[in-house]
């Protein structure tokens, strides 16, 4: 290298740090700009419809189906025993999921995985934690048929409802085939598209109130952001878009026991990149949706929220930023007929 070529290397690394400190200095100088600076740039991120964009509520979906369906959503004749309907473990009042570390199904059984929200489900690019129900259709079999879920199987389901003149009658009226499996299918779909929490305090951001967040919300929404939350918890659902692995950029799993369903899409596509991938949930009503993660091993927002600091994007958060995330995520919570949830 020739000799003014060095120089001219050396003078750009100092400029470089010169620059570099002098933005730390000048950062530490004043926590006040620090905050405007970061709420500017989620502002300016923020209305990037590719980032974040409200819910929309759902239009073209028949209300006869979709009250159909709710009643489906809600029979316990779903199950072998009569004694499980989906709602049991997608309980409304607990925002769409049960409150549960892994889901309680017929007779006791414990199931292996955490119950997710079914709200905003129809927004999520595939069903399940590992993704391995491509629609909201697909999914529906799944729980019926399931050992530790309801134990039951479609032809059990139809004798059943076929015995409920209600039903026959409902079924008449709305399908030209009447009372059928895929109809039945059908109309919980239709339900499960029509569970849009909507108006969250976020959304009303996003829609243009700026008094809708708190400060904290807002510098929470930054610090979000500023950290990368977003490169994986994006898009209308706040994630629900892609598949990522638990432990990005540590082992998560290092010295801790792990079970099958702990494989995660490694289960589906018997592929070893595929160990311990997992749908990336949606952030929309988290608060209200504890226990956390795949098997629900983490009970507190806060925790979790540390927690993906650290193994998924290689960051110790420090306490302030993890409790402003946290207050940012609590303004995600929607509402559903009418109701904060
Ligand atoms: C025993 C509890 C239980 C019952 C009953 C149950 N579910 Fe679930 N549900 C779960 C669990 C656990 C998962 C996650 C399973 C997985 O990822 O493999 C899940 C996942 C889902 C999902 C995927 C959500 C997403 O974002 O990936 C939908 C949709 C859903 N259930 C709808 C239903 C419907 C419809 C019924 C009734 C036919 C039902 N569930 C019955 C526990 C239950
Ligand atoms: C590299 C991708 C990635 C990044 C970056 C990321 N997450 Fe996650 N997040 C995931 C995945 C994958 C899961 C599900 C893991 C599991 O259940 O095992 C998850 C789960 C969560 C959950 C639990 C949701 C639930 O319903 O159980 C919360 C809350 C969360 N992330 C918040 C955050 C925050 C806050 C940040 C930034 C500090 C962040 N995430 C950064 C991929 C990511």
């Amino acid at each position: 290298m020739k000799p003014n070529k060095i120089i001219l290397n050396t003078t750009i690394i100092i400029f470089v740090n010169l620059l570099f400190f002098g933005v730390i200095l000048s950062f530490s100088e004043s926590s006040a700009s620090i905050e405007k600076i970061l709420i500017d740039e989620a502002n300016i991120i923020n209305f990037d419809p590719r980032v974040f964009h409200p819910v929309k509520k759902p239009l073209n979906l028949n209300p006869d189906e979709i009250s159909l369906g709710e009643r489906l959503f809600n029979d316990k004749r779903f199950s072998r025993d009569n004694t499980i309907s989906c709602a049991t473990c997608h309980d409304f009042k607990k925002g769409g999921a049960d409150g549960k570390r892994t889901a309680i199904g017929i007779e006791g059984k414990v199931g292996t995985l955490n119950t997710p929200t079914v709200f905003n489900s129809s927004l999520n690019f595939t069903q399940f934690w590992d993704g391995r129900a491509l629609t909201l259709e697909s999914q529906v079999k799944g729980p019926v048929h399931n050992p530790v879920e309801m134990d039951s199987n479609w032809n059990k389901v139809l004798s059943k409802l076929r015995l409920d003149d209600n039903y026959v009658k409902l079924f008449n009226s709305l399908y030209p085939d009447g009372l059928t499996i895929n109809n039945i299918v059908n109309a919980i779909s239709v339900f499960e598209r029509s569970l849009i929490s909507m108006n969250s305090k976020f959304d009303q951001y996003l829609s243009g109130e700026q008094d809708a967040l708190t400060i904290k919300q807002k510098k929470g929404m930054a610090r979000f952001m500023m950290y990368g939350c977003h490169s994986c918890h994006q898009g209308v659902n706040i994630g629900g878009n892609m598949f990522q692995r638990l432990g990005v950029m540590e082992d998560y799993y290092n010295e801790k026991n792990t079970n099958q369903a702990d494989l995660g899409r490694y289960n589906i596509t018997k592929k070893d990149e595929d160990r311990f991938v997992f749908k990336v949930p949606g952030l929309r009503n988290v608060a209200v949706t504890p226990p956390y993660l795949h098997n629900g091993s983490i009970d507190k927002l806060e925790d979790v929220v540390s927690l993906m600091g650290r193994y998924q994007l290689g960051r110790n958060l420090p306490d302030e930023d993890i409790d402003s995330i946290t207050e940012f995520l609590k303004s995600l919570t929607g509402e559903w007929k009418g109701k904060s949830l």
